[in-house]
């Protein structure tokens, strides 16, 4: 996969080269390529920020620098690149988002700085680049960039030979499967006792069958006790007695139809 970001900070991407994506790229999985978006500036200041119209708070990205610099980076190709904008006011990035995003072969990520950028370089570009505009959380960073990092971290894994253990992505909390919509549960190593701390004796049984319900049981609890609203979201037809009897004991009550989201 090829994946392009644009920014005034290229050097905020150092942790691209470290660990698993760094080895990704090493291994010619990844090939991610940084861009100063001031090299399509052209005054002394290298300018990328205005006033905005209409009066307010802060600065933002003026369009021709961003512009110049996707059509130097997507221009003329002729299958163009997913364009991914970071925004608090995007459609939520998720588990679903990544695995769409690992599908794609070249990915363009336009972190802004300030209070965003001018809106007509997303109306140019929406259609021919497939504009997404996306956020990561219902919380403001200071740019865009942090971002990028957490989505390229998210889809990276996801790219066929990037992990060693291809289950470990099918395992992940928010993976579709059996364990669909539930958070995992908790996980141990060696040693068997640790500050007075046991491993629970059912992990050290050998009965796989008895360790997939239990790790289901703890699954099903912390859904409950961390995102009951996640725990609202199941589907009752997948659940089984035990299932509804721990949701149960967890004091977990399904809202009615049409309270749930
Ligand atoms: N830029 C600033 N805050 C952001 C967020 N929560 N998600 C994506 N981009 C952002």
């Amino acid at each position: 996969m090829r994946v392009d970001i644009i920014s005034i900070f290229p050097e905020y991407f150092a942790p691209l080269d470290v660990s698993l994506i760094g080895k990704a790229r090493q291994r010619g999985l990844l090939d991610v390529r940084l861009h100063q978006l001031r090299d399509w500036t052209h005054d002394v200041h290298r300018t990328v920020d205005d006033t905005p119209y209409g009066g307010g708070p802060g600065m933002v990205m003026k369009p021709e620098p961003w512009s110049e610099a996707i059509d130097a980076v997507a221009g003329s190709a002729p299958e163009p690149p997913r364009l991914v904008v970071p925004t608090p006011s995007g459609r939520p990035f998720t588990q679903e988002v990544a695995l769409a995003y690992a599908a794609e072969p070249w990915l363009l990520f336009a972190p802004a700085r300030y209070e965003g950028i001018d809106s007509r370089v997303m109306a140019e570009y929406g259609d021919r680049l497939r504009l997404d505009e996306v956020s990561i959380g219902d919380y403001v960073l200071a740019g865009g960039e942090a971002a990028v990092l957490v989505m390229v971290e998210a889809v990276a894994r996801l790219l066929p030979g990037v992990l060693g253990n291809a289950g470990s992505v099918t395992d992940d909390s928010f993976a579709p499967g059996a364990m669909a919509g539930l958070l995992e549960g908790p996980v141990y190593t060696k040693p068997p006792v640790w500050r007075g701390h046991e491993v629970p004796p059912i992990l050290l049984s050998g009965n796989h069958g008895a360790i997939a319900r239990w790790r289901r049981d703890q699954a099903l609890r912390r859904t409950v006790a961390n995102r009951p609203e996640l725990a609202a979201r199941l589907d009752p037809g997948t659940l089984d007695k035990r299932d509804r009897q721990v949701l149960d004991e967890a004091s977990f009550r399904f809202p009615p139809e049409d309270m749930a989201d």
